[in-house]
């Protein structure tokens, strides 16, 4: 036998032994509560995979940024702490994967047709596979929703946002689009928000009406624009040395889980955010007004120079594919 096959050999049996103890145990940790489209498809994965898996895979969920924040999130699942995730799309920057940011470019993607577009053709399975290098493998996109701004002044025009402090993940584009606006953007860790707004370190943010409303951020905001500028959404992300080492049919099942999983939080994603919108709006904390149309356009206008910008950071060629796939779901 060559060397090559002998280690070979010898790396399966190690893997075939790491596994031999049941069950394997996925840690799924994440930032948002339970009661959210990701909080929900993380729990729906764990139903379906330990049932189709015998019980021979146990998925323990950790939310609310119990276990790691966003940045070590990231860096725990790389060293095998943990060995699944769901980050933000606008998150996988500092781990040196700028493309995902594209996601993050204002009104890039107008419509859900448009997104699914996207993530389900070659441009999003590419995105993927980009993550490969940093020892990750890529196993879904999951949905959250359109992106709100809150603050605790009136968001009308792009000339309220002059000097105003608005928190953002860790995105350049989403630094980029904040300063087009005219405001400071300063990046904190998801589960920092609430704090930050409560004691004026920053006066106002962007996100999603679920992750608002969850975060009970409404009631530390005065006011929340409808403005549905941008986006956030999920790559379900797991270790790969983890995952390449799985049992061959434990790794079939676990696929299958995850493609059930996509289809139900993809699916509930929209409605959690409406009706998070509506609890905000009755709970009376917090202002709600939505952009009209020529408003709209304003904010777009103010935006649209990012896509230039950061075409050096994401790739012209990305860009372009983005809005081509969104204007071939427009049906343009
Ligand atoms: C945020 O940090 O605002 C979001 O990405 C949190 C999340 O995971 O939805």
């Amino acid at each position: 036998m060559k060397l090559q096959s002998l280690l070979f050999a010898a790396a399966t049996v190690f893997a075939a032994s790491a596994f031999a103890q049941n069950p394997i145990i996925i840690k799924f940790s994440h930032v948002v509560a339970t009661d959210t489209p990701k909080g929900k498809g993380a729990q729906k994965f764990k139903e379906l995979a330990e049932a189709a898996t015998k019980g021979r895979v146990k998925v323990e969920i950790y939310p609310n940024s119990q276990l790691y924040k966003d940045k070590e999130e990231l860096e725990a699942l790389q060293l095998g702490s943990v060995q699944m995730l769901a980050p933000s799309l606008s998150k996988f920057g500092p781990l040196g994967v700028k493309e995902f940011e594209v996601y993050d470019l204002p009104y890039i993607l107008p419509s859900k047709a448009a997104l699914e577009r996207v993530n389900d053709g070659p441009v999003g399975k590419a995105l993927l596979k980009k993550l490969e290098a940093k020892g990750i493998v890529g196993l879904a996109f999951w949905d959250n929703g359109f992106k709100e701004m809150t603050a605790n002044k009136p968001l009308r025009t792009p000339a309220d946002f002059k000097g105003t402090k608005m928190r953002i993940q860790s995105s350049k584009v989403l630094d980029a689009q904040m300063r087009a606006l005219g405001a400071n953007p300063q990046v904190l860790a998801f589960s920092e928000v609430y704090q930050a707004m409560q004691t004026g370190v920053v006066d106002g943010s962007e996100n999603t009406p679920s992750n608002i409303y969850t975060q009970k951020v409404h009631e530390v905001q005065k006011h929340l624009t409808v403005s549905d500028h941008g986006y956030i959404g999920y790559a379900v992300i797991v270790n790969k040395k983890f995952w390449d080492a799985l049992p061959a049919d434990v790794r079939t099942a676990l696929d299958g889980a995850m493609k059930e999983s996509t289809k139900y939080a993809n699916d509930i994603a929209q409605k959690e955010n409406d009706a998070a919108l509506e609890a905000i709006k009755k709970s009376g904390k917090t202002e709600v007004y939505t952009l009209t149309a020529q408003e709209k356009a304003a904010w777009r206008a103010a935006m649209q120079p990012v896509q230039k910008t950061m075409e050096e950071r994401i790739g012209k060629e990305l860009i372009a594919a983005f809005n081509k796939e969104a204007a071939a779901a427009e049906g343009k």
